[in-house]
């Protein structure tokens, strides 16, 4: 359609600039578009409108993209465009401007990852790569962000908002994919630790359910891409009805960061495999800061404070512990391989992890499976239990372990296949369930951190061995920038 109303514009203007901003003033929508004509090669115009739109700053050369990823091996330079903007690119220079033809002055943004760690890194794919960047990404996450000896942490995009934090009544949550899930035990996370009510909507529900929001609430968008644009539109509408708006997001300068109030970044660096992997380990990393954060606000003792910031210290090395035992669930896999359904069980923390366990698979594999609370196993799932049909039991020694134990049982007797995420040393699962994958120890709350991985990885190598494009699955988007 634009490229339809450009072309009716060139024949009266006669001039391919004038034209598209003739056009683009003509419509109402979203968009994030770049034209080019064939009778100005040179000339590349993009415009943005709700849909993002990156623009890379180069030697003799320029770019467009609408997320920093495929612009960094080329520049580190870049400006975002806001909505209403239109730029005007040659290889020589660009231009800036409103749709109304005023000036637009914008320096550009320097964005520190480098165009290496934009690449695979010797790996077949960027979800591997990404996966073996766990513990890495931990340190990122934390780095610079934890007093132990204290208890507390310090989160410096927090900071101008903390005296209203502290008068915060309830948390909401929104976020869409991988990120919900994070959301998810962040809810138990917050609830547990910090003593305050959290909910957790997905961000295409949030708007259309009419909020009862006030000044007490803060809304906080969770996102990778920080893109999103349901999730930013739940921004949005908290904003409207008078939210304290902050955001947990990756990718810097991204419009949820730039319209929130305040908020805390992943630095998990880019992340190029569709299916979200070390940014699922960052947002829960980040959630256990901000639990530590607002919980030392509202009454978390000293000491507990200490003991989540010495767990919390001691991720990357358990992480890096799994991450060595992957040739054995890459052999699980192959067991697996032929099955078509799948299910996920978990429990209180882990029960969002059996959800992601589950997405994973079906984002690159494209077989049916389902996560499910194990407690609602009774209610339904159950009867889909046969011999063909196996079930990821996540089961840590935690709280929930005897209940998750006995879902164990109940599939056995149905002849299931059971693979069980068990903690280091328990013998007893290995006696019920037909293959275990062994996790080391850590406290309840962190535990997602961890399980997930090996369920990443059994993610992974089950695409693989059906031959699948890891990296980009059909049908699916790494930035979901329309509704
Ligand atoms: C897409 C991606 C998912 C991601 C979701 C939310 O569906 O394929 O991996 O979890 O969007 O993206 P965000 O950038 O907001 O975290």
């Amino acid at each position: 359609m634009l490229a339809h109303l450009v072309e009716q514009h060139l024949k009266t203007e006669k001039n391919f600039e004038k034209a598209a901003l003739k056009a683009l003033n003509d419509v109402r929508g979203t968009y994030g578009i770049a034209l080019q004509y064939k009778g100005e090669p040179d000339k590349l115009i993009a415009a943005r409108m709700g849909s993002p739109i990156v623009l890379g700053l180069g030697d003799g050369e320029h770019f467009i993209a609408s997320d920093p990823s495929p612009i960094l091996p080329h520049t580190k330079k870049v400006v975002f465009l806001e909505d209403g903007e239109v730029a005007v690119l040659t290889p020589g220079e660009h231009r800036i401007f409103k749709l109304d033809s005023s000036k637009v002055m914008r320096a550009p943004t320097e964005i520190d990852w480098n165009a290496e760690q934009a690449q695979k890194g010797g790996y077949e794919h960027f979800m591997m790569k990404e996966i073996m960047e766990g513990p890495e990404v931990i340190e990122n996450t934390l780095r610079g962000r934890l007093i132990p000896e204290k208890g507390m942490a310090k989160l410096g995009g927090l900071e101008s908002v903390a005296e209203q934090l502290e008068k915060i009544e309830r948390i909401i949550i929104v976020a869409c994919g991988t990120a919900y899930y994070a959301a998810l035990v962040g809810e138990y996370m917050l609830e547990e630790h910090a003593g305050i009510p959290v909910e957790v909507e997905l961000g295409s529900e949030f708007r259309y359910r009419k909020p009862v929001l006030n000044e007490r609430t803060a809304v906080l968008a969770i996102s990778q891409s920080g893109e999103t644009l349901d999730t930013l539109e739940a921004v949005r509408e908290g904003k409207r009805r008078g939210a304290l708006t902050l955001g947990i997001v990756n990718t810097v300068g991204s419009t949820i960061v730039r319209e929130t109030d305040a908020g805390v970044y992943n630095h998990a660096g880019p992340e190029i495999g569709v299916a979200s992997t070390k940014a699922f380990i960052s947002q829960l990393t980040a959630l256990g800061l901000f639990t530590i954060f607002l919980g030392r606000q509202r009454g978390m003792s000293e000491a507990e404070g200490k003991e989540i910031a010495k767990e919390l210290k001691r991720l990357p090395a358990k992480l890096q512990q799994i991450l060595d035992t992957k040739e054995t669930i890459e052999k699980m896999a192959g067991k697996y391989v032929h099955a078509r359904d799948f299910l996920y069980l978990g429990r209180r923390y882990n029960l969002p992890v059996a959800y992601e366990g589950a997405l994973k698979l079906k984002e690159i594999s494209y077989i049916h499976a389902e996560g499910c609370g194990a407690g609602e196993m009774k209610h339904g799932p159950i009867a889909m239990i046969d011999k063909d049909f196996p079930t990821m039991a996540l089961a840590p020694k935690d709280s929930m372990y005897g209940k998750m134990i006995s879902n164990i049982h109940e599939i056995k007797a149905r002849k299931g296949p059971v693979i069980a995420v068990a903690t280091e040393g328990d013998t007893e699962i290995s006696q019920l369930a037909d293959d275990v994958i062994y996790v080391p120890q850590t406290i309840e709350m962190l535990s997602p951190i961890l399980n997930v991985v090996p369920l990443q990885l059994f993610a992974y190598y089950f695409a693989k061995q059906k031959g699948l494009n890891v990296d980009r699955p059909r049908n699916l988007a790494k930035s979901v920038t329309v509704e």
